[in-house]
């Protein structure tokens, strides 16, 4: 390889619109060892990660937050504890950070989605699917959560609405054979569930345009669309190397990508929708997606909705980033879900990172130290019997090590580092330094023993640089060594005979279970209970005078119904009991049924001037309580007789 080649490695682009946790964080140090395990080997490495912070769930949660999209996403991806300080906090490698509001992003997507379009593989036509009207939002029928919204819950209705397709459907049989016939896609269980569950079930044409909500890339030759946030996200991939704008010239460079890291549910849009649309615009395909799993918590997928996120802060700040950063890669196959557990983290990092590898280094380094005085002497005594087998193993590691790490396989790679790392503690206990120390003729024996260590050690620390990049460099300059270059870390023998050796304290504390794991219950819970919506600021006080010149009367709903055109307003009949039916209009329908509210008692302020509503007259305002997202309608003992004044 010359020192030049090119390795490009992607993470999906997240969604803003929560706090990222675990299972997110999971992914992105996965990609960041692999690109720094790529640097070592001396590879030009672009590893670009980001933010897909377009489509309507964006909007819709700004407008429940009171500020802006942009405000909003801003918010998430760079404010206080927001994205990219979790990055910064995880000593993510990252060389480009797309966020796909940004402006050379908006332009080149609307130059590919017109590429497309001139291609003739985006048509005009009609999206039919199930549409909530409180919500606002279209569903397909698989969207639908029981038949009823997804968000909301609330019942909808078949609709239509003008939208442009991408055939996706013309790449089924090119897209078929790159998963069947190539390495494009892996694991290769995922190949299969892509053929049958998606391809061979038949390929419909997507629709890439929507007109029911506006936060999203404009399509600029039909105002009124926005471009589908999928075909928006993926194409990250080559906007952040300067396709189609001027911001970067990076895609001659680095296109095709080497691989991207996906999460098993969004396989789909990688290895079915992206690679047509590069089709469709006569682009080189990625060189391989890899579908990896998802981390569980109690058997099921970690979300925000469910309340059983756990919050990566929290951890990397009792334990240490890097302690995180390795349990997380030691713990669980890449490519297969791995069960989450606070017991589990724990005992990795007493078992690998206290017993195994931390240990390893202090008694090295202590024995140095004692022995020798931090130096050790040139003259070295080898014996074969005893030092062959480790020396034998230590050479023979880094290429067991890379032909894992090649595969994507973090956890085997891993463990073959610590197969070694258990050696090394096991020669120890074989060569018995401490009975060499008391025998002054066995001095260029014991220092060959320690050089052994050291060696062992160093190696080590090399291998697990893109794993735990802070931790090994200080174990590195425990033991005297200088940079640990992929070469030096091939040669057995490296480290000077008479290298400076210090000693510190305990990289990685032994943790006590039993309290440990009472305290992260009690954090995690804590981090999951929802934000209270701050109360409004208290008014002015009043007269009663004032007070008093409100007149709330009690009603009963004759009849109430949907005003038509609008979705928020309902329309009352209603017995004031004067005798005669009073009309009100209420924007309340996206918080009740129209037809659940008939016969109950409310309460209505019925001395407002009446005003136009929609072409309609409303005779006063129903009384209701409201916090934050909730609205509860003031309703009475159903015994209350109507026209009775409140005082
Ligand atoms: N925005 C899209 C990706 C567009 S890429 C062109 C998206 N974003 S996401 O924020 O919802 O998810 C980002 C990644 O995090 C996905 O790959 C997803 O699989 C991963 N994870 C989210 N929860 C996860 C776990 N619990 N475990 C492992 N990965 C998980 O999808």
């Amino acid at each position: 390889m010359s020192k030049r080649d090119t390795f490009y490695i992607t993470t999906p682009i997240y969604y803003p619109s929560d706090k990222l946790h675990i299972g997110h964080t999971y992914c992105t140090v996965a990609t960041d060892a692999m690109a720094r395990y790529k640097r070592l080997r001396g590879y030009d490495v672009m590893f670009l990660t980001g933010t897909d912070e377009h489509g309507q769930k964006i909007e819709s949660k700004a407008s429940a937050a009171g500020v802006t999209p942009q405000e909003f996403v801003d918010n998430i991806v760079i404010g206080e504890n927001g994205i990219t300080s979790l990055w910064k906090l995880m000593n993510i490698s990252h060389d480009r950070f797309i966020r796909t509001t940004d402006d050379y992003h908006v332009t080149s997507i609307q130059k590919i989605f017109r590429a497309m379009y001139d291609k003739g593989d985006i048509y005009k036509s009609k999206y039919t699917g199930m549409y909530c009207t409180p919500c606002e939002s279209f569903w397909t029928q698989s969207q639908l959560a029981g038949g009823k919204c997804p968000d909301c819950g609330r019942e909808v209705q078949p609709a239509e609405e003008e939208a442009y397709f991408f055939r996706l459907s013309k790449y089924a049989q090119p897209v078929r054979d790159l998963l069947l016939n190539t390495d494009f896609l892996e694991p290769r269980s995922r190949v299969h569930e892509m053929v049958n569950n998606f391809i061979d079930a038949g390929l419909e044409d997507l629709c890439v345009s929507r007109t029911s909500f506006t936060w999203g890339v404009p399509v600029d030759f039909d105002p009124g669309h926005v471009v589908y946030v999928w075909v928006d996200a993926l194409s990250n991939y080559i906007t952040a190397l300067g396709y189609g704008n001027d911001k970067y010239r990076d895609y001659e460079k680095y296109w095709p990508a080497d691989v991207h890291f996906v999460g098993k549910e969004i396989v789909r849009f990688h290895a079915i929708v992206w690679p047509a649309m590069l089709m469709s615009m006569g682009l080189p395909l990625p060189k391989k997606v890899y579908g990896h799993g998802w981390l569980l918590l109690g058997g099921g997928k970690m979300s925000k909705s469910k309340g059983n996120v756990v919050d990566p802060q929290i951890l990397a700040s009792r334990y240490g980033v890097d302690a995180l950063r390795f349990f997380l890669l030691r713990s669980f196959p890449f490519g297969a879900d791995g069960n989450f557990s606070n017991e589990l983290l724990i005992s990795c990092i007493n078992t690998d990172l206290a017993n195994d590898l931390g240990n390893l280094v202090s008694r090295t380094t202590a024995m140095v130290q004692k022995y020798f005085g931090g130096k050790l002497p040139e003259q070295q005594q080898y014996d074969a019997a005893m030092d062959d087998a480790l020396t034998a193993m230590l050479r023979a590691l880094p290429e067991k090590y890379a032909a894992q790490m090649e595969k994507f396989a973090f956890q085997n790679a891993l463990a073959e580092v610590f197969a070694v790392i258990s050696a090394a503690n096991k020669y120890i206990d074989e060569t018995a330094p401490w009975i060499l120390a008391k025998d002054e003729a066995q001095r260029a024996r014991l220092a060959c023993v320690m050089y052994h260590l050291l060696e062992s050690v160093r190696v080590a620390a090399g291998l697990l640089q893109p794993f735990m990049p802070d931790a090994s460099a200080q174990i590195a300059k425990r033991i005297g060594a200088d940079a640990l270059t992929w070469e030096s870390i091939c040669a057995f023998g490296a480290l000077p005979r008479q290298a400076q050796v210090e000693v510190g304290a305990a990289l990685f504390p032994r943790i006590d279970a039993a309290s440990e794991l009472e305290a992260l219950e009690a954090l995690h819970a804590q981090a999951q209970a929802p934000e209270e919506d701050p109360l409004p600021a208290p008014l002015p006080p009043i007269d009663f005078e004032d007070f008093s010149k409100v007149e709330m009367t009690v009603v009963k709903v004759l009849s109430c119904e949907n005003v038509k055109k609008s979705e928020k307003l309902l329309k009352f009949s209603l017995d004031d009991g004067s005798g005669t039916p009073r009309q009100i209009l209420s924007g309340i329908a996206k918080f009740y049924k129209a037809e659940s509210l008939v016969g109950k008692t409310l309460v209505a302020v019925t001395n407002l001037q009446p005003r136009k509503m929609m072409g309609q007259e409303s005779c006063g305002m129903l009384l209701s309580a409201e916090r934050g997202q909730t609205l509860h309608l003031l309703m009475l003992d159903d015994s209350t007789p109507a026209g009775s004044r409140l005082c």
